[in-house]
């Protein structure tokens, strides 16, 4: 019976796996009290015996296969692929299969009706008639010895079978008493845990659902809180996202290809990819850093604790928690009886009181029996005759009448014994049969057997079942967690174990973002703004005109080029070839890792000088440095001097051409399409404003010619200044972002400082208060090895114990039947 709750409660747990959640209260005080009734029956009932000693098992083993008429419900089970094919299988296999069990009663009925057709009248003390005694003998007295030693051998084998009994009780006593202990054992453990295997226990278990639940619940108080540090720490998820907004920006600005190679300008610019290098590591540097994986961590657990995951969150926690109620109803109905009442002790009291009786009684019959039947043996030996006066011997009375004494005894101890044994032998049949699938059982079993049973194996919740017999059941040395055997659809519909949603991608994840806190400030410091990347790049930025860095391509075959060839012949003009876009001369900046730091690079204005007044006769201004000229006369300059001041003309005109032309690609941030940069960005009473965010918070980002800049955007007067051109506004917009970078790198800082010890600190002491810490422990706490051992013992103590020591009984008077049938006609 225990062992058909433990199936039950299997079944249970695994088919409601799927099932619906329960609510409110899982606990109930009603469940406090069996739990403490299961622990002080657990104590009161493993005295007598906690576990099952088996001597030899295969012994044991293969005599519950030979009790069980070789297996045969499984067989029967295994076949059938209905229940209705089951019941005819029934009635066409256990009759045969049936006959060997059913031999003892069988026995019994023959000789009842023997008996009463044939005993009746000549058997019965009362009758004078002994057929028997009636006989004249003549036997020798050697033969009569050797009868008499026979018949001896046959008594005390009578006696020592009818003892075995008694072994045979004591078995099913003590498998009773097992089964008990390990029954009450298993409420305890259910329901309060146990140490090892370790099992945290269902009450716990629920009690810790319970406050999850609470905790999750809308408007909870962990809820409320989480939600305040949510909302009070959102600055430094704006503030990153600001910061890497702008970073963005530039990047994109600086890897135009428009502006590495101007259109039309033979130039490229030989900066841009140093400058963006540093500012990929500055990137890196906060996607990495402290303010970033603070406002990670704040975000990971704003999606894993609002909104719809909340909800997802909440209804795991309910499809997690409803096989555990059920697990706790089934196992609180199941051995409710157990635990409140004694009848698992009466039973065992009574068969260990009726089972010495009934053994004493036995052996007592068998021991009259072998007295009645060895005194007339002797009797008949030794004074079976007497001398009469006509010679002819006499028989005593008492002779025959001892001899239908014994007879007549041992037939009714016969009946009796067949009776009984052969009751117990066919009780046995189901009840080891049922104890061997126990013992057998794995989701291989199970599965051969589930179509008689109405089971349906064949979804996942068969998968589930399977495994959680295999692995809690099946399993003698793992202790896998429970959660691990329950799949269930995630958010996205893929499968997965309720320990990887709920520890791995709830619990895990969080936890993850809080350690990655930690790391960053190891590696990086919390500041951002004072790290030497963001340094040297706003150095970079400020120190390094773009324009300077707009050199003619050193990759292009001015040699080749008709237009420019003339200028290289020239020693004055060739070094300009590889002049800047700027108007002044400049140093290459060192410390920046640029090629040729140090060095001095000429621009357009000594250019100019160069050509005139030496090779043109006049400049013409333009609206730039790059001044149109003419050049002297091919009389006045000879022809070689002439074609390369005509050159340096079209080259000045590449000049003018990358100052001038709309080639270059701004970009800035539009909010609702007005053009926005971060430059006037402010805090007002605790809100940032002008931070360029569009109303849902993202940043749009827009492309567009430099020359418009000026005419868009609430410039400073240096940048108006400069937009007299393309480059020039291009330059003075990159050079910009080392203030506007610095402004959102403060920014950054400054909410990393506030933010810091609320999220590293508050929040996670909220989190894993109310959350992580117990979803660690119930995921890791809920446990099935507990199960397997305790089922071990139930088997052992119900098969091994009770059905095997019915058994015994029943072969030990089916025994004492034969022996008492052969003494009985032996006398006859
Ligand atoms: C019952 O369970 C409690 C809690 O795990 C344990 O301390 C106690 O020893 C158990 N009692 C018995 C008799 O096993
Ligand atoms: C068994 O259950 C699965 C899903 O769990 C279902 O698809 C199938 O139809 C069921 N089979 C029967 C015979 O009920
Ligand atoms: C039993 O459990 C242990 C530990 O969890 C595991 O290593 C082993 O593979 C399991 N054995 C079987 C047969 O599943
Ligand atoms: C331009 O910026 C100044 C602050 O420097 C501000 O007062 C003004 O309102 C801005 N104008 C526009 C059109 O945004």
């Amino acid at each position: 019976m225990a062992g058909q709750v433990l199936l039950a409660i299997f079944f249970s747990l695994c088919l409601s796996a799927s099932g619906q959640a329960a609510v409110g209260t899982y606990v109930t005080a009603d469940d406090i009290r069996m739990a403490n009734d299961a622990a002080l029956k657990a104590e009161a009932a493993c005295v007598s015996g906690s576990s099952m000693t088996i001597d030899d098992y295969d012994t044991a083993r293969a005599q519950l296969v030979d009790a069980s008429a070789n297996n045969i419900l499984r067989t029967i089970m295994t076949e059938a692929a209905t229940q209705e094919e089951m019941t005819t299988l029934v009635t066409e296999r256990l009759p045969s299969a049936m006959i060997g069990a059913a031999a003892p009663l069988i026995m019994f009925f023959i000789l009842l009706i023997f008996y009463t057709f044939c005993c009746c009248w000549t058997a019965c003390p009362f009758c004078k008639c002994c057929r028997c005694c009636a006989r004249l003998r003549q036997i020798p007295f050697l033969a009569k010895l050797l009868f008499l030693l026979m018949i001896g051998g046959f008594v005390l084998a009578l006696v020592i079978v009818s003892s075995l009994s008694t072994r045979g009780y004591a078995k099913a006593t003590e498998g009773f008493d097992v089964t008990n202990c390990a029954a009450a054992k298993m409420v305890n453990a259910t329901f309060q845990g146990q140490a090892d295997p370790y099992f945290l226990g269902l009450i716990p278990v629920l009690t810790i659902f319970d406050e999850l639940q609470g905790s999750l619940a809308a408007g909870s108080t962990f809820i409320t809180s989480l939600t305040g540090i949510l909302d009070n720490t959102k600055e430094i998820t704006d503030a990153v996202a600001v910061a890497k907004a702008n970073v963005d920006l530039l990047a994109n600005m600086l890897a135009d290809s428009s502006n590495i190679e101007p259109t039309g300008t033979l130039h490229e610019c030989i900066g841009c990819a140093a400058l963006s290098t540093t500012l990929a590591q500055v990137g890196t540097a906060l996607t990495t850093g402290t303010a970033q994986a603070l406002s990670s961590a704040r975000v990971e657990v704003n999606n894993q604790l609002s909104g719809s995951s909340l909800e997802n969150l909440r209804s795991s926690m309910g499809i997690a928690t409803a096989p555990l109620v059920e697990l706790k109803t089934t196992v609180k109905n199941a051995f409710e009886p157990f635990v409140s009442d004694t009848i698992m002790e009466q039973i065992s009291d009574q068969l260990a009181a009726n089972g010495t009786v009934a053994s004493v009684f036995m052996i007592g019959l068998a021991l009259v029996l072998a007295a009645c039947a060895m005194i007339s043996i002797i009797m008949w030996m030794c004074q079976e005759k007497s001398s009469s006066d006509r010679g002819q011997p006499v028989y005593y009375k008492r002779v025959h009448r001892c001899a239908c004494c014994t007879w007549c005894c041992g037939c009714y101890y016969t009946m009796l014994a067949f009776f009984l044994g052969g009751l117990l032998t066919i009780l046995a049949v189901p009840l080891s049969s049922f104890c061997l699938i126990l013992e057998d059982i794995s989701s291989d079993l199970l599965h051969s057997i589930a179509a008689p049973m109405n089971l349906n194996l064949t979804g996942p919740e068969g998968d589930m079942m399977g495994s959680m017999i295999d692995q809690c059941i099946g399993n003698a040395t793992g202790n896998p967690r429970l959660l691990d055997l329950i799949s269930v659809p995630d958010a996205n519909g893929n499968t997965v174990t309720m320990y990887d949603l709920l520890v791995g991608q709830t619990k895990d994840q969080i936890a993850s973002q809080f350690d990655q806190i930690g790391t960053s400030m190891n590696t990086g410091g919390a500041s951002i703004a004072t790290s030497d990347d963001f340094v040297l790049l706003k150095n970079m930025l400020s120190t390094i005109a773009l324009d300077t860095m707009m050199l003619p391509k050193s990759s292009y075959d001015w040699a080749g080029d008709a237009n420019y060839q003339d200028m290289l012949a020239n020693s004055d003009m060739a070094p300009y070839i590889a002049s800047t876009a700027a108007c002044a001369d400049n140093v290459v900046p060192t410390g920046f890792g640029l090629t040729g730091e140090g060095t001095t690079q000429k621009g357009i204005t000594s250019f100019l000088s160069t050509l005139s007044p030496t090779y043109a006769a006049s400049t013409i201004s333009r609206s730039n440095c790059a001044s149109d000229f003419t050049c002297k006369t091919s009389a006045q300059l000879g022809a070689t001097d002439y074609a390369a001041c005509e050159a340096a003309k079209k080259f000045m005109d590449l000049k003018f051409a990358i100052r001038s032309q709309t080639i270059f690609k701004c970009r800035r941030f539009t909010v609702s399409s007005v053009p926005c940069t971060v430059q006037f960005m402010a805090q007002v009473g605790g809100t940032w404003t002008g931070d360029c965010k569009e109303a849902d918070g993202t940043f749009t980002e827009v492309t567009y010619d430099c020359i418009r800049l000026s005419c868009r955007i609430n410039d400073t007067a240096a940048m108006k200044s400069f937009s007299r051109g393309d480059l020039p506004t291009f330059v003075a917009l990159v050079q910009a972002y080392s203030g506007l970078l610095d402004l959102v790198f403060a920014r950054v800082d400054s909410s990393t400082s506030s933010a810091l010890s609320q999220i590293q600190v508050n929040l996670k002491n909220l989190l894993d208060v109310n959350f992580l810490d117990k979803i660690a422990t119930v995921g890791n706490g809920v446990t099935c090895g507990f199960m397997g051992t305790t089922y071990r013992d139930v088997v052992n103590g119900l098969c091994y114990g009770g059905v095997w020591g019915i058994k015994a009984v029943a072969s030990s008077y089916t025994a004492c039947a034969v022996l008492t049938l052969f003494l009985a006609s032996g006398k006859w």
